[in-house]
Parts: C-alpha cells; sequence; structure tokens
C-alpha cells in the first residue's frame, strides 16, 4: 500500500511486481495521483506516469478534498485527458456512477472510425455512448450491440430511433447472441478497440436473465483475442445479485493473468459500498 498522505491516499493492491508505473499509451490513464482512491491493480503496482503533473505537497501534505475541486483540472484544456479527472473526482466524492466513470475512460480510448463492441447492450446507453464515439463524417466507425434478449435490442434500436439519425444508426450492427460468440458478429480482418461490459440483468427487465460467469469468462477470452493494441476491455459488475461475486471473482482471476508486459488491469472499488458497481479496465499496451 502507498500512502500519499494521512488524509488522502492512492493505494495499490499488487499481486506481482512492485515497480515504477510508467503509462505506454498517452491517450490512456487510469493513475490520479490527486485522488483518494484505492486501486486494485491485477498484476502490477507500477505507478502510471502520463506526463502529466505531479501532486505537489501543500505544508508537507498533497491536497484535500476542497483543495481537489479548485484544481481538479491538472491537464491543459486540449489535453486527451481533459475531463477525466473531474469526472473521476466526482465519482469518488459520490457525485458520478461507475458507468459515467467508464464511459469517460473510453472517450480516452476510442478514435472517430473505430470498431467497438457493447457486449451486453440492453437498453442501449452505452451503445449511443460509443456510437457518439465512433461517428464521423466518413461512417466508417460501427458499434456491434450484442444481448441474448429480444426486448434488449428493441430497446436499443428505439433508443437510437430517438437519439441519431439514419445514417448514424446504421453504423450500429444488432446481433441477438450470447457476448461468448462475439468473434461471429465482427468481421475477421477488422481490430477492435473497445470490448464493453455493463454486467448483470436488464434494468426493468427480468432478473433471472442476467451474465453468468461461466459464458462471461468465454466472452472476455474471445475479446482478449480480437482487441487491438492500444485497445481496452471496460467491465462494470455488479455484486448485489445472487452470482454477482462470484462473477467479479471470475474476471478478477481472468485479469489477473494478464501478462504485465501487454495489459494495465485496474479496478476501482468503493470500500464502504460492499454493493456498489464495480469498474474494472484492462488495457491492451
Ligand atoms: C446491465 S444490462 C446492460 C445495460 C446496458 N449496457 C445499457 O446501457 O442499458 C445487462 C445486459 O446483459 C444481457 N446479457 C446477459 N447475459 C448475456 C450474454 N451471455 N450475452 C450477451 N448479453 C447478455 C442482459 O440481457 C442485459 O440486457
Amino acid at each position: 500500500m502507498l500512502m500519499l498522505s494521512p488524509r488522502l491516499w492512492f493505494s495499490s493492491i499488487a499481486s506481482h511486481s512492485h515497480n515504477t508505473l510508467s503509462c505506454s499509451s498517452p491517450r490512456f490513464l487510469f493513475f490520479v495521483p490527486r485522488l483518494i482512491l484505492t486501486t486494485a491493480l491485477c498484476n502490477s503496482s507500477r505507478k502510471l506516469c502520463c506526463g502529466y503533473q505531479k501532486p505537489i505537497k501543500q505544508n508537507g501534505f498533497f491536497p484535500v478534498a476542497s483543495d481537489l475541486q479548485s484544481c481538479s483540472s491538472s491537464f491543459p484544456k486540449d489535453s486527451a485527458f481533459s475531463g477525466l479527472e473531474d469526472v473521476v473526482v466526482s465519482y469518488l466524492f459520490g457525485k458520478k456512477r461507475a458507468t459515467e466513470v467508464a464511459h469517460m475512460v473510453w472517450k480516452h480510448v476510442v478514435q472517430k472510425g473505430d470498431t467497438v463492441i457493447d457486449a451486453t447492450c440492453g437498453n442501449g446507453f452505452d451503445t449511443l455512448e460509443m456510437l457518439n464515439l465512433v461517428a464521423d463524417d466518413a461512417h466508417d466507425g460501427y458499434v456491434y450491440a450484442l444481448d441474448i434478449q429480444e426486448d434488449a435490442l428493441d430497446n436499443t434500436s428505439l433508443l437510437l430511433e430517438k437519439s441519431v439519425n439514419s445514417n448514424e444508426k446504421h453504423l450500429v450492427k444488432l446481433f441477438n447472441i450470447c457476448h461468448s460468440k462475439m468473434e461471429n458478429a465482427v468481421p475477421r480482418n477488422v481490430s477492435v478497440r473497445l470490448v464493453a461490459f455493463n454486467l448483470g440483468y436488464l434494468p426493468g427487465g427480468d432478473k433471472e436473465i442476467r451474465t453468468k460467469s461461466d459464458t462471461t469468462l468465454l466472452a472476455l477470452e474471445a475479446a482478449k483475442r480480437i482487441l487491438m493494441p492500444g485497445g481496452l476491455i471496460s467491465i462494470v459488475v455488479y455484486v448485489g445479485h445472487p452470482g454477482g461475486r462470484e462473477e467479479l471473482e471470475a474476471v478478477e482471476s481472468f485479469a489477473a493473468g494478464l501478462c504485465v508486459e501487454n495489459w494495465i488491469c485496474c479496478k476501482i472499488q468503493m470500500l464502504n459500498r460492499p454493493c456498489a458497481p464495480i469498474p474494472i479496465f484492462l488495457y491492451r499496451r
């Protein structure tokens, strides 16, 4: 555990080495040293250095919460990371949801024209977010949106109809399949920048129909095969329902097994809210 100050800390729980962190991609950042954040790095506790400003001690201490709000943007406005700090800080102070943190992280990885996969499209909110990231004037970015429930695909389709024009809607390919079969949906020669999982059951739907650890693991393996270097597997895990904890353990052990040279694996966990959703990010260097 790395203690930054008595009042403000970042702790990294490592299962392997303790090196100095370096972030190979300038488009990607998880370690924001000003934040009160407990992050379990599944396979390394190396400190991420992305060329941004280091926290400066004030009277022997790193800044406290009130200071964080007033100086939360250490990145220039045009930086690839601008906005990320604000969202993570808001999350830590209970002002943003786990999915919003995930969306902001996607923003720093996904580019216009990319191909991405929503592995659990549900009501379509994540699909819409992804579409906004990949759609460009050339219309060559695609979102492959998968779900095992017809209702979920209908909901996603409806949301898209209400939110985007028909050209953009055509960039979303809906598939009524299990995410473990994602390789059947995406054309073979295509590199995928982001595979996102928002696990659990369909909000407003049948709670018995939910993601299960065995198929989630198969899907993670498939995602690993088709993800490009510089790509991200993003997972939001819910532990409040039956099977949720087991699924979290499966995801964690998958992440912990990814080699340190090629992957950076993080989770953000609320320590005093044991049922809070847990964002997990697996970044392929
Ligand atoms: C929490 S919801 C997703 C929320 C969604 N991303 C959104 O923005 O509204 C989880 C979804 O996973 C779907 N699901 C469950 N098992 C699945 C599987 N094996 N493959 C694909 N989708 C699955 C459920 O049907 C449900 O719609």
